[in-house]
């Protein structure tokens, strides 16, 4: 069993789109996938028209009461054959507070996913726009990470925080993550955004997929209909290329865990990427056109409950650290 975590801070870059997708197109190639809606957004589970019972959602399963345990099984829902979604919804946002102190609180979801094994080939986990304890615990339960990357450089800044949590858990838990970059609502039309690209594949290399996910209408109609694209439009781009993401995904089972056993320092490799990159971007000669997002926040670093997450972990350490490994002052 792999289980993938998709993350990114940065808001809209294609997280869900991805999560939902992917995992369709690995149930079409004959593979069984559990989908996780880590976000309290739940817009995995709108996108796949499942109705949540409020009583029965991934809040249930991380907030663990031990009188009246709700586990995975309880509140899983199919999809389709092979494909089960574990549902959230907003409640899930009162996690962040609640498993704020608690012990051990960075291993619930890897425990939740214990003796899933015989069930599934695939977990992917759709994971919120910040990075707090759900997507630190996603990170945790996960071996790999797929980081869309929708061309804007606030993406890249969510890429460089994300390699941080990445060195930490390698640091503290000894927990490693493969990651790779995907390109995502790419626009070949654009000049542009083909240089861009060229640069993103020259920066990061082997750390980003092959496959890029164009721009695609049906992409944004297809959640208001509740279906992964191949159900609404099997002829959509966005359906071919998932399908090319999902090939892709399955290839790399054998050839990418070769890698990864003698590659420790991953997560600061990507990291240094990212940040050779940014520095790129900014002497460019592409004619940049930064997004106005840009304009106003970069170079600044972006807010989020990151740092407070990072100084609350430094404060009370994991389960089973040792008095050594209580130190996070790099971070
Ligand atoms: N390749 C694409 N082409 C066109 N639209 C896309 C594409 N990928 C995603 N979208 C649209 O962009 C919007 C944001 O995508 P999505 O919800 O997948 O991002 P996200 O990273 O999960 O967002 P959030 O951070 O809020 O969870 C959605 O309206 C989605 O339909
Ligand atoms: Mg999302």
């Amino acid at each position: 069993m792999r289980t993938i975590a998709i993350a990114n801070q940065k808001g809209g870059c294609g997280k869900t789109t991805t999560a939902i997708n992917l995992s369709a197109c690995l149930v079409s190639s004959g593979k069984r996938v559990l989908l996780i809606d880590l976000d309290p957004q739940s817009h995995a589970t709108m996108g796949l028209g499942v109705e949540v019972d409020p009583k029965k959602t991934m809040y249930h399963v991380m907030a663990w009461d031990e009188d009246a345990p709700i586990v995975l099984e309880d509140i899983m829902v199919a999809v389709k054959d092979n494909f089960h979604l574990a549902p959230s919804d907003i409640k899930l946002s009162a996690i962040e507070q609640e498993l704020a102190g608690r012990k051990g609180r960075e291993h619930t979801l890897m425990h939740a996913l214990q003796g899933l094994e015989r069930f599934y080939d695939f977990i992917i986990i759709d994971c919120p726009p910040s990075i707090g304890h759900l997507c630190f615990n996603a990170l945790r339960a996960a071996g790999e990470a797929i980081i869309p990357i929708d061309m804007s450089l606030f993406s890249l800044r969510g890429v460089a925080k994300l390699t941080d949590i990445m060195v930490l858990l390698e640091n503290h838990c000894e927990h490693h993550v493969q990651t790779r970059a995907l390109v995502t609502m790419f626009d070949y039309r654009t000049r542009y955004s083909r240089q861009v690209l060229e640069k993103v594949k020259e920066t990061f290399k082997d750390r980003v997929f092959e496959t890029v996910i164009r721009y695609n209408i049906r992409l944004r109609e297809t959640v208001d209909h509740g279906l992964p694209v191949g159900d609404y439009d099997k002829h959509a781009i966005g359906q071919k290329d998932y399908e090319n993401l999902a090939r892709e995904v399955i290839a790399a089972s054998e050839t990418g865990r070769a890698k990864t056993a003698c590659e420790r320092t991953h997560a600061q490799d990507i990291l240094k990427r990212a940040e050779d990159y940014l520095d790129a971007v900014h002497d460019s000669p592409i004619p940049i056109e930064p997004p106005d997002e840009m304009d106003e926040a970069f170079p600044f670093p972006v807010q989020s409950s990151y740092s407070a997450m990072i100084e609350a972990l430094a404060a009370s350490p994991a389960e089973g650290a040792s008095e050594s490994e209580d130190s996070y002052e790099e971070f």
